[in-house]
Formats: C-alpha cells, structure tokens, sequence
C-alpha cells in the first residue's frame, strides 16, 4: 500500500507549524502511522546543513543556498520520506519544494526552470499528494514570527525591504496554487488558529484516500 505525502507551506509566521503538529496528532488519533519533518532538516546530515543555512555569520550566495537547500532535501526524501511512504505511512513535511520556488525562484530571482528540475531531482519526482499552503499577508507573517504586535510605530528600511521581499515570496506561493490546483490547496491563514485549523482538517478528510 501506498503511504499519503502531506506538505504544509506558507511564508515566515503563516502557522506551518502550528498546522502541521496539530495534523499529525489528528493523523495518529486516526490510527495513521506517521512522520513529521522541518525542512531544512530531518536527518543528521540535513540539520547540520540547515545550521549552515541558517547561520548568518558566513556569506552565502543564492545558487549555493539553492544547492544545499535541495542536497538536505535529497537526503531527507532517500532516508526517511520514501522508505516511510513505500512502508504506507503517512508523511508530513513543514516546507518542502514549494517554499523553494517561493523563496529562492519568485523571492531572490533564481532562474524557474532550474529551480523545478533540481526539486525534480532531489525528489525523486514524488510529489505531495496534498499541499496545503497557508496564505497569510506578509506583514501579519512577519509580526507573528517575531512574537509582536502589527501596530508598530514605524517600520525601518530593512524592516521595509523585508516586507517586500516576503511579499514576492507570498505572490510565488499563491501562482503556484493556481498553476497546481489539484495538489495546491490555498487556506486564508489569517484568521484565528481553530479556523484555520478547521479547514485544513476538513481538506485532508476529504483528500485521503479511502
Ligand atoms: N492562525 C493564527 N493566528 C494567530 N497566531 C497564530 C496563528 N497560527 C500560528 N500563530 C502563532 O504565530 C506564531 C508563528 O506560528 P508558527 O510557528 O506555526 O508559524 P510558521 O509558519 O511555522 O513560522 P516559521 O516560518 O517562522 O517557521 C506562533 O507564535 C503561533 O502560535
Ligand atoms: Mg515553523
């Protein structure tokens, strides 16, 4: 038997997380044997690259975040995701090829058709069977992330280019939906958690198999 390939995806603070854990223990509830992973990450080799990813310290041009993006992606998909599938588990990953045509395609103007062929390659070709993308406007993200109120006085100019940028991210996700519409399926994460939460559920029931 097959195994169901769920992703969560969505710009910085859309709720992935939140989403994403509340899936599984629902999953699990329903007898589901499943597996959660944040990409970047997921393996002893992706999380020592997400470190090197993440760690603004050293400069990092955009082709080589692309290449170890899909190099933890690749390792992710050959040690657990595939296996697990193959095994009939239920798979969840928090990010996975959308984010990266989001981020580094639409967001830092990396060339499209690279982008797809390397998330081709890294994959397997095995693609979501359900892909929820939590739609939320960049500056809600952006202060949820970081834990604080929308109502700031001002906004400085990196705060500004942030905005823009995360902007552009968001516009990816949401032409990827409308290219997609049978995997992609677009929630208004804006609202409170329970609603959000509510229409993810009622999405996946009705998209799992049997
Ligand atoms: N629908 C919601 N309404 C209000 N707050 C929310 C909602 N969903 C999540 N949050 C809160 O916003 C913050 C960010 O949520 P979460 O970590 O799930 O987002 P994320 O998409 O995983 O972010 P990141 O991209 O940074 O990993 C958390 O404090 C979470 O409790
Ligand atoms: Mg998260």
């Amino acid at each position: 038997m097959a195994g169901f390939f769920i992703t969560v995806e969505g710009i910085e603070g859309s709720g992935k997380t939140t989403i994403a854990e509340r899936l599984e223990a629902w999953l699990r509830s329903r007898g589901h044997t499943t597996f959660l992973a944040r990409e970047p990450g997921g393996t002893a080799v992706g999380e020592a690259l997400r470190k090197l990813i993440l760690d603004a310290r050293h400069p990092l041009c955009v082709e080589s975040e692309l290449l170890l993006i899909e190099a933890a992606r690749a390792q992710l998909m050959d040690e657990v995701v595939l296996p697990r599938l193959d095994q009939g588990q239920t798979v969840i990953l928090d990010r996975h090829i959308d984010s990266t045509t989001a981020y580094q395609g639409y967001g830092r103007g990396l060339d499209l058709d690279w982008i797809a062929r390397l998330n081709h390659f890294a994959t397997r070709g095995r693609r979501p069977d359900r892909t929820l993308l939590l739609d939320v406007d960049a500056a809600v993200g952006l202060s949820r992330a970081r834990g604080r109120n929308l109502d700031v006085p001002y906004a400085d100019r990196f705060e500004t280019e942030e905005r823009a940028f995360m902007e552009r991210v968001r516009q990816g996700f949401l032409t990827l939906a409308r290219q997609d519409p049978a995997r992609v399926h677009a929630v208004d994460a804006s609202r409170d958690v329970d609603a959000v939460w509510g229409e993810v559920r009622e999405d996946i029931q009705n998209t799992l198999p049997n």
